[in-house]
């Protein structure tokens, strides 16, 4: 096989085989298929699109690329979580331990953050000491003696997710549909998980920008899930503004305990809940939504959750310990209402310039600045109070607080959010 003549079929709108898939991937992964050349095959694929088939052979040819984890020696049902990427998503900080504290073993391989969006491990290494480069071997003893671990991707597992994906993310071939169903679900379905929850953003801050598009994804996802025996479950969430009150490493951490000790707002504390009952009926444990909340409000959820930062090396006096910057700026209403509109993908970008987030993958993060909102999209709003605070460890530009001011919509009408808009089974 040449790798031009497959180029070529994939622009002029033809199928591969399967042959020619495993044969691509293989090729990438040693060196014999060259960036260009797959940067060439990642946009006929923009283009041209792939078929089910296609899409669940280029998934089981990722997978094969690399090591798979193997979690049998772990006797319950084990659930993982991925989400599409979003901005303020510290859902897996709650989420793992909340689930954990019922008895089901969380098994998490997270990423990190680039562009406007966030990632889990940069918000736990933002607690001194923590690890989230720890060996296979001691993370399946984790999930065997306390229930759950979050850490890195092995540099084994998906070898070609590693490569293509930093080659989409400079070649603009990132947000199409059988791109990301296989990046995704390569992953999770190396990582071991019996069953698994999707949680597929959509809007403005997410890669799929309508609700056809979302329902889509996460339709093609949990169907090769399925195909491979996992139970799979999709949720299609809003991402047009930030997912609760915090963007920023250490803020999404101190936000994430307050909603592990039954005091966020209700919103995302609801969300996260829903989400646990969800995993939870994966996993053959049926609870009321209240059964989960009350973890929340017990305390047993933070307990698991400080149990899981002391396993893996974190300093539990560091975990409470406020953010530490140089400067605090408040963001005031100009005018009475109620909030429309707080743009993810502006504030995202903004925590992002403040150093919270990355422009390219060699960047340094600053884990304490960030921004919290004191409203969000739906809440009233009287002229004079506090909007946001921004944590900065530089001087913000009078020009960039009155943009981050314009972005903030004030309206007459309240407007109605759901967090949830939609569940694909
Ligand atoms: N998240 C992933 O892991 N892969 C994608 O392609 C997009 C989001």
């Amino acid at each position: 096989m040449r790798a031009v003549d497959l180029i070529q079929k994939k622009r002029d709108g033809h199928a591969l085989s399967k042959e020619e898939i495993d044969w691509l991937l293989e090729g990438y992964v040693d060196g014999s298929v060259p960036d260009y050349q797959m940067a060439a095959l990642a946009m006929a694929i923009y283009f041209k699109g792939m078929d089910t088939r296609e899409i669940s052979d280029l998934t089981m040819a990722m997978v094969a690329s690399g090591d798979q984890v193997d979690l049998s020696t772990i006797p319950s049902i084990k659930v993982d979580k991925h989400s599409t990427g979003g901005v303020g998503d510290k859902v897996t900080l709650i989420l793992a331990p909340l689930v954990a504290s019922f008895g089901v073993s969380v098994a998490k391989m997270s990423g990190r953050g680039l562009g406007h969006t966030g990632g889990t491990l940069d918000k736990l290494e933002s607690i001194k000491g923590f690890q989230v480069e720890i060996p296979e071997a001691d993370f399946i003893q984790q999930v065997q003696e306390i229930g759950v671990s979050v850490i890195g991707q092995s540099d084994q597992l998906v070898k070609a997710d590693k490569l293509l994906y930093a080659l989409r993310d400079v070649t603009a071939t990132v947000d199409i549909i059988p791109l990301i169903a296989s990046s995704v679900m390569s992953k999770k379905i190396a990582a071991g998980a019996d069953a698994i929850l999707l949680d597929v953003t959509v809007g403005q801050g997410a890669f799929m920008k309508t609700i056809e598009e979302a329902r889509e994804l996460a339709t093609t996802m949990v169907n090769l899930g399925k195909a491979v025996g996992r139970e799979t479950v999709a949720v299609v969430t809003d991402m047009s503004q930030p997912l609760g009150r915090a963007i920023g490493n250490r803020l999404e951490l101190l936000e994430a305990i307050e909603i592990l000790r039954g005091q966020g707002r209700s919103d995302i504390t609801n969300f996260v809940s829903e989400l646990g009952q969800m995993l939870l009926a994966l996993a053959g444990v049926e609870k009321s939504l209240e059964e989960v909340r009350s973890h929340l409000e017990n305390g047993l959820a933070l307990a698991k959750f400080e149990e899981m930062v002391v396993a893996q090396g974190g300093d539990l006096e560091d975990l409470y310990r406020p953010v530490q910057v140089q400067e605090v700026y408040e963001v005031k209403a100009p005018v009475s209402g109620y909030i429309t509109e707080l743009p993810a993908l502006y504030y995202g970008l903004f925590a992002m310039k403040l150093g919270a987030g990355r422009a390219v993958k060699t960047d340094p993060l600053d884990f304490e600045t960030g921004l919290v909102f004191e409203k969000k999209v739906g809440d009233r709003v009287e002229v004079g109070q506090v909007l946001a605070r921004i944590y900065a460890n530089s001087e913000i530009p009078k020009v960039m607080l009155e943009e981050f001011l314009e972005n903030v919509k004030i309206g007459k009408e309240e407007v109605e959010i759901q967090e949830i808009i939609e569940i694909v089974r």
